[in-house]
């Protein structure tokens, strides 16, 4: 991802000085280094779940200036879930509510969940699929304290069936589970059945059912109807974004430098000078910096230069036309992580490493 510095850092002096440089074919550069075919044109903007929220806050941080172990990324990895991962996607729901012919009282809500997986690139491995069912208030069944209900969850197997409600060898039960109080949300591991929705033949979703037990009278469903919204959490991993393992960087700002030797110089990457405000919702800009200066004879030590460097500089000393001077280039990156929309208007998560300049060396 060196390449990607270069591209960044170049490209964006290109643009900044008004340079030859064609913009489109700059943003498009730029696009490919985040994994991107094109500028992404979100329809409906939904609002950022907030886990991924917190999620996000949490590696923008800047780091302690003495990283202590504890706080060093892995990169790569998902430490919310404990899983590999460099992307975050939150699929929202797209079924319908079912509404059966025949009245059923003790089904106090079907639906179908329905989640749209076909964001995922073919090379990307899915680590984790998490359900999220929420609910706008935490409801209590005040009659009858005691009586739990129930939250069923099947897998939908057969296309034609999936209007009707109560076929059971067109689903497959997931999980059945009993409750006394309604939480304001459930979250279930939907990991293995999401593996399988990757082939969208196979992705017929999910039937949910909540119900209470038989009771003699009364209304218990009350409450149900605050049913919200559920939403797929979706880790994956791009392995063509997760080659190297790199430090988290443990600090946001590069001084001002005036001499000319080879140092990383302030370079600011504003996402909506390149016209992308409508679909990265964090974070606005980051610093990402750049490598210039000479790497001149002798080379000190804080030049981070290789042995190979340090002779070719003596040859360049001897002999300035015929062979340059070693280039001064990027030798320590730290990663950012973007929230972003994209077409199908699931919110995203992804980290990229080698984002960001920290040192500078003579190669
Ligand atoms: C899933 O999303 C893709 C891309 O937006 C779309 O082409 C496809 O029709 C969608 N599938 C369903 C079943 O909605
Ligand atoms: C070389 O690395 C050291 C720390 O390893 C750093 O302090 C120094 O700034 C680096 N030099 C450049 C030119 O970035």
């Amino acid at each position: 991802m060196r390449f990607l510095h270069f591209c960044l850092a170049a490209g964006m002096l290109c643009l900044s000085l008004g340079g030859t440089l064609d913009v489109q074919s700059q943003e498009t550069l730029l696009l490919k280094a985040l994994g991107l075919k094109a500028r992404l044109s979100p329809k409906t903007l939904a609002p950022v779940p907030p886990l991924l929220w917190k999620m996000f806050q949490r590696r923008s941080k800047p780091g302690p200036a003495h990283a202590d172990a504890k706080e060093v990324q892995r990169p790569c990895w998902v430490e919310e879930f404990q899983v590999p991962g460099n992307i975050i996607r939150v699929f929202p729901d797209q079924g319908h509510f079912i509404h059966s012919r025949e009245p059923q009282s003790l089904l106090c809500l079907q639906k179908r969940l329905y989640f749209n997986l076909s964001a995922l690139e073919e090379d990307e491995m899915l680590t984790m699929a998490q359900l999220e069912i929420r609910f706008s208030q935490n409801w209590y069944q005040a009659a009858s304290p005691a009586r739990p209900f129930e939250l069923s969850l099947y897998k939908a197997t057969q296309m034609a069936l999936l209007g009707m409600s109560g076929h059971t060898h067109s689903r497959q039960m997931l999980l059945e589970q009993s409750f006394v109080h309604l939480h304001k949300s459930f979250v279930f591991d939907l990991t293995q059945v999401a593996k399988e929705w990757r082939i969208p033949a196979r992705n017929l979703g999910l039937i949910l059912e909540i119900g209470v037990p038989p009771l003699p009278e009364g209304e218990f469903c009350s409450g149900i109807d605050s049913f919200l919204e559920a939403s797929l959490f979706v880790v994956s991993l791009a392995p063509s974004q997760c080659k190297t393992p790199r430090k988290r960087r443990s600090t946001y700002y590069v001084p001002r430098i005036t001499s000319n030797v080879c140092k990383p110089r302030r370079l600011y990457i504003s996402f909506s000078d390149v016209g992308w405000e409508n679909w990265i919702i964090a974070p606005q800009g980051y610093l990402a910096n750049y490598c210039l200066g000479e790497c001149p004879f002798p080379l000190t030590e804080e030049l981070n230069s290789t042995n190979h460097a340090i002779l070719q500089t003596v040859v360049h000393s001897l002999d300035p036309e015929g062979t340059p001077q070693p280039c001064c280039v990027p030798v320590r990156l730290s990663p950012i992580s973007i929230l972003y929309y994209d077409n199908d208007d699931n919110v995203v998560l992804r980290h990229y490493e080698d984002m960001v300049v920290d040192e500078c060396g003579c190669r």
